[in-house]
């Protein structure tokens, strides 16, 4: 540390859950490095290790657990090790974290983190364990630049917290009260990461995101517009969003602002009107389709991806077959799907039973499954003989001859660097755009060949041995 408190400052992160987790683990190691700690990839060369929790499902829990059991043999051999638990797990177990025989110093909510470095200084110096599990009404660690930055993309959080109340969810439990950031602050961290990081596409993060409200009126989409007119960022992406936020005024900036990508992920949860009731979701199996359609309409090339979870308490066959029905009708490109699990303190818990049978949830989820993947093939097809602009991101998984990048609409596509330039090349071409002909695809990716001669709008690459003709 900075005041030679402790020698050995190495901190090592993991996370776990939304991409929300990811932007929070950044703003730890912002805290964490301002006060002199260096980042590890491995926890067996840590001095402090930090598991950042998702508590979202039961899976979520169980994982966690296994991964502290597994810690257990570095605290044997390392007796000073701090071990601390974040996240949303944290903040719903609080105390009872420490009572499990886990090797676990310290559990810490997601409204607490500024606290963080000197929690665990105190623990390192003797002070002992702490649990701060307190929610807040107004922390939105506005001015903390994390440290999220991967290649040209970058998270920013907007707002956070949530108050839908959605029955099966436990976020409001675990995140608490819906808070907007300052657009002032929102548009300074973009900017600083187009002038300072290079980054070329932002991902806008929060539980509710078009939610978001400043007092002086200004929603959502006016938040967009001034990223748009402030800044240099070549495009903006969001998630997540609710079906009763989509104003025609937001629609129609998505429609008419090339950098404000057309991709949706809209949650339908489920496509049975009863079912979206009990869940406490305040929209119906008309209306949602209505939404689509009007989406459709003004953006014909949306990507559109959902959620949906199988199994509700009540939920019948001809309610599932519901869902099947919506799914086929909305064409998602691609979808989460998830079987409902319990969780503490929610609404769904305390008012029904989980009375769909185990093996009913399996069934249905994997026949959801396999029309969805069915579907999404289809849709990938329909791209082959098209051709996009994608935002270059970095190698392919299999090949580093290979290059990937995303599709206006956020699907994945691969397509060969250009001839003579080798993995050294990357950089000068990473967040430039490209336009790409779609050949094929798999399930999860098109594949295609760009056109390195033609100039999109900001494709500027000047290497000396490129193929470009400039
Ligand atoms: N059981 C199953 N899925 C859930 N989700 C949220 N809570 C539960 C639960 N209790 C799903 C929802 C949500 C996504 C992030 O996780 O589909 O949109
Ligand atoms: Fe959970 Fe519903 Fe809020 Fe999404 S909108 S975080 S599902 S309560």
């Amino acid at each position: 540390m900075k005041d030679g408190s402790t020698s050995a400052n190495r901190l090592f992160v993991e996370t776990y859950g939304c991409q929300m987790n990811e932007y929070d683990s950044g703003i730890v190691k912002r805290l964490f490095g301002d006060r002199g700690y260096s980042t590890v990839q491995s926890e067996s060369d840590a001095d402090v290790i930090l598991l950042n929790t998702c508590a979202i499902r039961e899976k979520a829990h169980e994982r966690v657990y296994g991964r502290l059991q597994s810690l257990n043999h570095l605290k044997r051999k390392n007796p000073g090790l701090v071990i601390g638990v974040l996240g949303c797990m944290a903040q719903n177990l609080g105390e009872d974290l420490h009572g499990m025989g886990l090797p676990v110093d310290l559990v810490l909510g997601p409204d607490n983190y500024r606290d963080l470095p000197q929690l665990v200084e105190d623990i390192r110096t003797g002070k002992g364990g702490a649990t701060l599990a307190r929610l807040s009404s107004s922390e939105t660690y506005e001015e903390i630049e994390p440290e999220v930055v991967s290649g040209c993309l970058a998270f920013v959080t907007i707002m956070r917290g949530c108050d839908n109340f959605c029955s099966f969810c436990v976020v409001p439990f675990t995140r608490g009260r819906e808070r907007s950031r300052n657009p002032d602050s929102i548009v300074q961290e973009v900017q600083n990461l187009v002038k300072n990081r290079n980054v070329a596409e932002v991902t806008l993060l929060g539980q509710n995101v078009n939610s978001y409200k400043m007092d002086d009126g200004l929603d959502f989409a006016g938040l967009v517009r001034r990223i748009l007119d402030e800044t240099e960022i070549k495009r903006i992406r969001f998630t997540s969003p609710h079906p009763h936020d989509f104003p025609l005024h937001l629609l129609e900036l998505m429609a008419e602002e090339k950098r404000f990508c057309n991709h949706i992920h809209l949650p339908l949860q489920a496509g049975s009107t009863d079912v979206l009731n009990r869940m406490n979701r305040d929209y119906s199996r008309e209306s949602f389709l209505t939404l689509v359609g009007q989406i459709r309409e003004l953006m014909p090339d949306v990507g559109l991806t959902t959620d949906i979870i199988v199994g509700f308490p009540g939920e019948t066959e001809e309610q599932f077959q519901e869902t099947l029905e919506v799914v086929e009708q909305c064409q998602f490109d691609m979808a989460y799907m998830f079987k409902y699990s319990e969780r503490e303190h929610t609404l769904a818990r305390k008012k029904f039973a989980d009375d769909v049978p185990e093996d009913v949830k399996l069934d249905r989820l994997s026949r959801l499954i396999s029309l969805q993947t069915s579907l999404g093939a289809q849709k990938n097809r329909q791209e082959v003989g098209k051709v996009h602009e994608v935002l270059i991101e970095g190698t392919s998984k299999r090949s580093t001859s290979d290059w990937m990048g995303r599709t206006d609409s956020g699907k994945v596509v691969v397509f060969p660097a250009p001839e003579g330039t080798g993995i050294q090349d990357l950089e000068s071409y990473r967040g430039q755009l490209v336009h790409v002909e779609i050949q094929s695809c798999t399930q999860a990716t098109l594949k295609g060949i760009a056109r390195w001669e033609e100039h999109p709008t900001g494709f500027e690459v000047a290497t000396a041995d490129s193929t470009l003709a400039s």
